[in-house]
């Protein structure tokens, strides 16, 4: 499938069928993630995979009241993992050994000086794991359009309850649930802002 197409095609499913989505389309899913860009390429994103018909009830109870993501096949928990922050130099490192940075200013950096990063404060961080774990969570949403799938995102749930259902360390932030299965609905487009409402200058 074209990119344009899986762009244009995607809508947020809401209802599935009761089919089960192999486990290769899954890890399908995953790598999209992993193959996401993110500054500094810290890779924040973590993810839980929720496939039990028991955990899915206790999600969806997370929620409030979204049964359709109890009724989902499958439920990514997609968390940011805040200590990927501290891998900053590490990863820049990676990147400039890679070559990443050939031909730029960087190129001429000592990756030791990547150790005096710029620090963020606890808000910043929080807010720069979470963006750059939603990146991956689109890759999934449109590699799952390509598959067949249909999914939806989810914020619409309680953090703190989601991380002690799923036991998850204090170190990590769930952004978002992505319930995933084969559509059993194909809703229309959904409405959208013109292109004058959003483009503010072209200069
Ligand atoms: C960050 C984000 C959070 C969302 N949270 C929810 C949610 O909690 N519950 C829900 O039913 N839909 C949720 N959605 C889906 C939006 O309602 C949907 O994307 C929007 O209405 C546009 O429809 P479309 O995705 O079909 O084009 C979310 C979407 C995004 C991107």
């Amino acid at each position: 499938m074209e990119l344009r197409q899986a762009i244009e095609q995607r809508r947020s499913v809401r209802r599935f069928k009761a089919d089960p989505v192999p486990d290769e389309y899954i890890w399908a899913l995953l790598e999209a993630a992993r193959l996401a860009p993110s500054g500094s390429n810290i890779q924040p994103w973590r993810f839980v995979v929720v496939k039990s018909r028991e955990m899915r009830q206790k999600l969806s109870e997370c929620t409030f009241g979204l049964k359709f993501v109890a009724q989902a096949p499958v439920t990514i928990v997609c968390c940011a993992d805040m200590t990927a922050v501290e891998t900053r130099p590490q990863r820049m490192a990676e990147l400039w050994e890679a070559g990443a940075f050939a031909g730029t200013d960087l190129e001429n950096l000592n990756p030791a000086d990547f150790a005096q990063h710029r620090t963020m404060d606890e808000k910043t961080a929080r807010a720069y794991v979470s963006l750059n774990t939603a990146i991956a969570v689109e890759h999934m949403v449109l590699r799952a359009v390509d598959l067949g799938l249909g999914s939806c995102w989810v914020m619409m749930f309680r953090p703190q309850e989601v991380k002690e259902l799923l036991g998850l360390s204090d170190n990590l932030i769930v952004v978002a649930l992505l319930s995933v299965g084969f559509p059993d609905q194909s809703p229309p487009p959904r409405p959208r802002l013109k292109r004058e409402d959003i483009l503010l200058k072209w200069v």
